[in-house]
């Protein structure tokens, strides 16, 4: 940001010796002179995102033939993205993302155009009008290419199995189009992919065994589609897999026993869906969990005690299934727990008084349930409303929750006065011993994961936001800059540089 306002004369881009021009994130704006391209010939990176540019891409941009980053993200471009870009054969960075430009064929004719391109590494086109479909010849694209974003992009047909030529592929973005067929079973050959994002399409078919194939996938994100059939107990093989969001699909089968091998899983997400069977006692097995969301499914049957065993636990939602049996006391043990969602099961016994220490809980809703006995009153519960224990008849408590009260409280009995003794003697000093042992174990924690721990709280709702959030324009930028800096050290007269650099305001 150098907070540089105005309209863009013509001359700015008239410097013929320049190798980088990156003006990214000011207010600048005004259309591009028409002849840019002919008074860029020595430039390598032009860096014009987030600015308020409008008009067309003028096509003589193909002439700058040195261009190997071209970065036009977040600005009002509008018109045909020129069918010739793939011109600029030194390409390795194109980004076009967020503006309104469209494409000249409904085949996408620039995309063969940049099949010329044999650098290229990342292509984003994402948030832009283009409609269109994907054309098979998407897969002639270089193979060097590691980032394809054609999201929000009205693009609609089916997936083109020749997508699986792009064998170097690391992330794919086509979430948020009019997407529809099966996942091509040839995305077992993406060996390398580490993203898949299909969110929000109208894709139907099953999630193929294949996908499991992909070693090294961290992140599938297939909600809001039509999937069907089975969750793949191959699933479990992906043990680099930290986050999956199949949610609002027609997937009927029970969760695969396996799956809760997955131990370094991060987020789950199956809710919307038409899954039944019982929750596994191995869900414990997933100590590093941070948000589980299995709402509206027909799951039923106990809630395993070992839930309590998800200490990184900070969103829990079960609601809306057929859940039974009572509130295991070990949910006291869920102490990163802010938001928990047991609604609408049938959920029975009393709320473990406990839970009244769990510190972070922020949102609590056990409404619509079959639960009995006294509503804890002490800790956090001192913050929930009515609105959080309402449709169970059997709860007792304070007014104003609108429960009935409770009747007085069972008479002391006559141990009260050895369980002092035990108390004081025994418990409290090996408690005070615990706590400490768990403080330092703590420090020591967030010492390890220091930088990491923040950024993983910070999306910590299990939303379809939330990972739609992954591609900020910061996050895009920083790659931007990332990828200038590797290309340029070695070269003569240039180090890394910054955008503070060019100080132009
Ligand atoms: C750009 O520079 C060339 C010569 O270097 C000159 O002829 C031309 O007028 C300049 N254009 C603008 C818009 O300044
Ligand atoms: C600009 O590019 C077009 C098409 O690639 C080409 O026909 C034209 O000769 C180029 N102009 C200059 C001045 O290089
Ligand atoms: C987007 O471009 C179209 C023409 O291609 C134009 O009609 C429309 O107003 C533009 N929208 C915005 C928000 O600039
Ligand atoms: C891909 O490239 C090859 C070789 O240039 C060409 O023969 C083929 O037609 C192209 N495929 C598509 C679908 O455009
Ligand atoms: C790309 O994929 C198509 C269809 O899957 C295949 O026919 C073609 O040979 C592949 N091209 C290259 C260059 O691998
Ligand atoms: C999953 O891994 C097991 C071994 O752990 C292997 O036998 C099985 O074939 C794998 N399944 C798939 C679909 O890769
Ligand atoms: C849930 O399961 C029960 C018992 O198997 C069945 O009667 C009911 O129709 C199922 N509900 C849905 C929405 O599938
Ligand atoms: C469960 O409660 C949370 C927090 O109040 C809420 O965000 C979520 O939408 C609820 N889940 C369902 C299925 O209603
Ligand atoms: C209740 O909420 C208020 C305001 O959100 C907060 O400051 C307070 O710490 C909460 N109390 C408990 C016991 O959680
Ligand atoms: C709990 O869920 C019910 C719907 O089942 C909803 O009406 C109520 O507002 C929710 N309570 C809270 C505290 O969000
Ligand atoms: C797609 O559009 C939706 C709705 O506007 C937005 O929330 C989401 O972040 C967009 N996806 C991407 C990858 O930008
Ligand atoms: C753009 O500049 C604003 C300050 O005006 C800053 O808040 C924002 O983080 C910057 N965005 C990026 C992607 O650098």
């Amino acid at each position: 940001m150098n907070n540089l306002v105005g309209m863009v004369s013509a001359t700015i881009f008239n410097m013929s010796t320049l190798k980088i021009i990156i003006l990214i994130n000011n207010s600048l704006s005004g259309s591009l002179p028409s002849r840019i391209g002919l008074s860029l010939p020595t430039v390598e990176h032009l860096n014009l995102a987030l600015n308020r540019f409008s008009g067309t891409i003028p096509s003589s941009i193909t002439n700058a033939s040195k261009l190997t980053l071209l970065e036009l993200g977040g600005n009002t471009f509008s018109g045909l993205i020129p069918d010739t870009i793939g011109n600029l054969r030194n390409l390795a960075w194109l980004g076009l993302a967020y503006n309104n430009l469209t494409s000249s064929t409904s085949k996408l004719s620039f995309l063969s155009s940049l099949a010329n391109c044999k650098k290229l590494r990342s292509l984003n086109f994402i948030g832009n009008p283009l409609d269109g479909f994907l054309p098979s010849s998407i897969g002639n694209l270089s193979k060097s290419l590691e980032t394809l974003g054609i999201a929000n992009c009205s693009i609609s047909g089916n997936i083109p199995p020749a997508i699986s030529n792009l064998s170097n592929l690391l992330t794919l973005v086509l979430e948020g189009n009019k997407l529809t067929g099966p996942i091509p079973t040839t995305f077992g050959r993406l060996q390398k992919l580490q993203g898949l994002f299909l969110a929000f399409n109208k894709l139907v078919g099953s999630c193929p065994d294949e996908l499991c194939h992909l070693d090294r996938l961290d992140k599938l994100v297939l909600l809001g589609n039509k999937f069907s059939g089975s969750i793949p107990s191959c699933l479990s093989n992906l043990t680099s897999l930290r986050f999956l969001y199949l949610g609002s699909n027609r997937f009927t089968s029970v969760i695969p026993s396996t799956f809760w091998r997955l131990k370094d899983i991060l987020f789950l997400d199956f809710s919307s869906n038409l899954l039944v069977g019982t929750l596994s006692f191995d869900i414990g097995n997933l100590k590093v969990l941070l948000g589980i969301n299995l709402s509206e499914n027909n799951l039923s049957g106990d809630m395993p005690a070992t839930i309590g065993g998800l200490k990184s636990l900070q969103i829990m939602d079960l609601a809306y299934n057929r859940l039974e049996g009572q509130i295991p006391e070990s949910f006291d043990d869920l102490t990163s727990l802010e938001v928990m969602n047991l609604s609408n099961n049938k959920i029975s016994g009393s709320i473990p008084k406990s839970m009244e220490k769990l510190f972070y809980l922020r949102e609590l809703n056990l409404s619509f349930n079959e639960l009995e006995g006294e509503i804890p009153s002490g800790g956090i519960f001192a913050n929930f409303t009515a609105e959080s224990f309402m449709g169970n008849e059997l709860l007792c408590g304070l007014p104003n929750l609108q429960v009935q009260p409770c009747k007085v409280s069972k008479p002391r009995t006559e141990h009260k006065s050895r369980k002092k003794i035990l108390l004081i003697v025994i418990i409290l000093p090996l408690s005070i011993a615990l706590t400490i042992a768990i403080t330092l174990h703590l420090k020591s924690k967030l010492i390890e994961c220091g930088k990491r721990c923040t950024v993983l709280s910070n999306d910590s709702v299990l939303s379809s936001q939330a990972t739609l959030r992954r591609f900020s324009y910061l996050e895009l930028l920083q790659a931007t800059d990332n990828f200038a800096e590797n290309n340029i050290i070695g070269r003569g007269g240039f180090g890394p540089f910054m955008e503070q650099d060019l100080k132009m305001g």
